[in-house]
């Protein structure tokens, strides 16, 4: 009725003494125990050090081996989807036979171990039927000892970690005792390391959606502006290179992106006729035009991501002085990142064909915009600016 090779996970030490497992001295207990802190301390640095989940649990195994004296070990972990067995890290092996394991729950000793959640305890492996094809592709090892441990967090079977000796082995108390807790802890690396990489995988997957959805936009709104071929490309280009230079950081610069290749979102809700006018705009048509950055901010606010991306679309055309529009913002009440979009918008849009009249001269660009600079625009980016201009060579 009781099988001998199973040991429940959660009443480990009345079963070892009922094998009559050797215990350890006092003394020797105690440097156990320090070696065992030590070695789950190391694992748990691990986990919070790395995101690498094959780094996480190859760390998980150098800490084992030693401590756990044991001459290999694997974990295979539970693909929840196929629920198979599958090999994630392994140490000790003379050959790598093991890499390609996918076994089914209840199928070989670590199936088995995963299905009864037990600890599974094979004194000589050579005496023993399990998984055929593992058996053969480990006869060149001559392993005689065997454990398999099921990795249990919150409830849930993570994988199975395996335990191999190339002596017999009768397990004292204190080494079943450390076998489950760094069993314990293992599922919970494994718990942290799947949670992480699921969450970098699909933050990945929605920042490349989020791109790609933006870029189209984007292209489609030079469409409709007829925009100088590649007007939002190099004005967004610019801007990222002045906000690097001025400071801002790797994830302002993400919004700062989104919000330069969406500057003139706004636009759509002006017509035709006043947006492709062959000459200066009439008051009216002026008091139509002040409207684009209120429609890119009836546009944009409502989308969760895009929120931090609203500064350039809805506040590009304030200016340093105060007089700019649409809500007349001075000085740094204009968010950073619309301060350093206002320079390379205008500077672009200065240097290219528009229908309301043709490009201008670098020289006479230039000349503007120091002569906006505390006006029109922030003196310190302008200064920045010029410095970069000079820097790769575009200064008349
Ligand atoms: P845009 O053509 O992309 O110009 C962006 C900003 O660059 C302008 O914002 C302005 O600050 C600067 N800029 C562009 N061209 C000139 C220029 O010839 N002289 C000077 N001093 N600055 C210039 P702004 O003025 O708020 O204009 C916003 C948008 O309104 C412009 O975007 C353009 O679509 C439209 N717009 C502006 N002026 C006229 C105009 O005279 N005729 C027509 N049809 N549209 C105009
Ligand atoms: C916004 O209101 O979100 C952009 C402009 C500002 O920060 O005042
Ligand atoms: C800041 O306002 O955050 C400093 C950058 C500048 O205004 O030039
Ligand atoms: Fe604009
Ligand atoms: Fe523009």
């Amino acid at each position: 009725m009781f099988d001998p090779k199973f040991y429940t996970v959660t009443s480990i030490s009345h079963l070892v003494e009922s094998r009559n497992g050797d215990s350890m001295g006092a003394q020797a207990n105690l440097a156990y125990q320090v070696e065992r802190l030590n070695a789950l301390h190391n694992i748990d640095l691990a986990i919070i050090s790395n995101s690498d989940p094959y780094v996480v649990l190859g760390t998980v195994l150098d800490q084992i081996i030693p401590h756990l004296k044991v001459d290999a070990a694997t974990i295979l972990l539970l693909n929840p989807q196929s629920m198979l067995l599958e090999y994630a890290a392994g140490r000790g092996f003379h050959t790598a036979a093991l890499q390609h394991t996918h076994l089914r729950v209840g199928e070989g000793h670590a199936g088995h171990a995963v299905a009864k959640r037990r600890i599974v305890a094979i004194p000589d492996l050579g005496a023993e039927a399990g998984d055929f094809t593992r058996s053969l592709l480990l006869a060149n090892e001559r392993f005689i000892a065997y454990h398999a441990v099921p990795l249990i967090a919150k409830g849930e079977v993570k994988g199975v970690l395996e335990l191999f000796r190339r002596a017999s082995f009768t397990p004292p108390m204190e080494w079943l005792d450390s076998l489950y807790a760094i069993a314990t802890q293992a599922a919970i690396a494994i718990d942290n390391v799947a949670l992480h990489s699921d969450l970098q995988r699909s933050n990945l997957e929605l920042a490349r959606a989020y791109d790609t959805t933006i870029e189209g936009w984007s292209r489609a709104l030079d469409l409709r502006d007829r925009e100088t071929e590649g007007h939002t490309q190099r004005v967004t280009e610019m801007t990222i290179r002045l906000a690097h230079t001025i400071g801002m950081t790797q994830d302002q610069l993400k919004y700062v992106r989104w919000g330069a290749l969406l500057h003139d979102i706004g636009k759509l809700g002006i017509s035709d006729w006043i947006l492709f006018k062959q000459g200066p705009l009439t008051e009216e048509e002026w008091l139509v035009m002040r409207q684009h950055p209120v429609y890119a901010n009836d546009i944009l606010s409502p989308i969760p991501f895009l929120r931090l991306a609203l500064d350039i679309p809805y506040c590009h055309h304030e200016r340093w002085d105060g007089t700019g529009y649409p809500r007349g913002m001075r000085e740094t009440q204009i968010p950073l990142a619309a301060r350093v979009f206002a320079v390379v918008d205008v500077w672009d849009a200065l240097r290219s064909d528009r229908p309301y009249r043709s490009a201008w001269s670098e020289a006479q660009v230039q000349d503007y915009l120091l002569a906006q600079r505390g006006k029109q625009f922030d003196p310190k980016i302008i200064d920045t600016f010029f410095a970069l201009l000079s820097g790769i060579g575009l200064l008349s």
